[in-house]
């Protein structure tokens, strides 16, 4: 493990999931941000057949080994491995990303800038704080560009749980998850900033 974090890779049921939920199609070009191995890219194409897939990875020896998976499965023609920050990566012709990442305070900003009218965001245990999510396979949350925000809390939390519920609520539930961990200070400085009747 590095400051990148560890390898901690979804299943292919999970990577199903979040392919699922984004209404993945020959149409589409699927970009997986901070991709590891390169496993979502590699189903994405042989599973959903999309039109192109890219991974992007910081860690150079990640990035290596996914590109080396790629060229033994002969995939090389549909995928491509960047070896790059994703935050500086150009996103352009992704119509499906997924970032399963905890968010940050640059990122919706980035997303609506970076990716397409139309196209779809994918995020791990939490959507972008103030944005309602389209359609939810937890842990997945689907988000579709424009992204629908809110600065109605009570609604926000109710798409996140899937029940209506209070924010203490909510902190019980995401304190109690087992699988996730989220930054509970930045998240409370998010929660504040984008619903300011809280
Ligand atoms: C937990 S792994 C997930 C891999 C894969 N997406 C999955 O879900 O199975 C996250 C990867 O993101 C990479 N990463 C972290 N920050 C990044 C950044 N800013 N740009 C590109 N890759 C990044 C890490 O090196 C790590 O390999």
């Amino acid at each position: 493990m590095n400051r990148l974090g560890p390898e901690d890779y979804q299943s292919n049921r999970h990577i199903r999931k979040i392919l699922r939920l984004a209404g993945a199609t020959r149409q589409d070009v699927f970009y997986d941000l901070g991709c590891g191995k390169g496993q979502l890219c590699v189903v994405a194409v042989t599973e959903f057949g999309v039109r192109k897939a890219v991974g992007i990875e910081l860690h150079r020896g990640r990035a290596a080994k996914a590109a080396e998976y790629v060229r033994e499965l002969g995939l090389s023609d549909r995928i491509e491995i960047w070896n790059e920050d994703y935050m500086e990566s150009d996103l352009g012709e992704a119509t499906i990303a997924y970032c399963g990442h905890t968010e940050t305070e640059e990122d919706v900003p980035h997303f609506e800038e970076q990716l397409g009218a139309r196209s779809r965001f994918v995020s791990l245990f939490l959507p972008f704080v103030g944005v309602v999510p389209t359609a939810v396979d937890y842990p997945f949350y689907l988000m579709k560009l424009p992204f629908k925000k809110t600065d109605d809390a009570s609604l926000w939390i109710s798409e996140v749980l899937s029940k209506k519920a209070t924010l203490e609520e909510l902190y019980e539930e995401l304190d109690s998850d087992r699988e996730y961990r989220y930054d509970r200070r930045l998240f409370s400085r998010l929660l504040r900033e984008r619903f300011p009747g809280l």
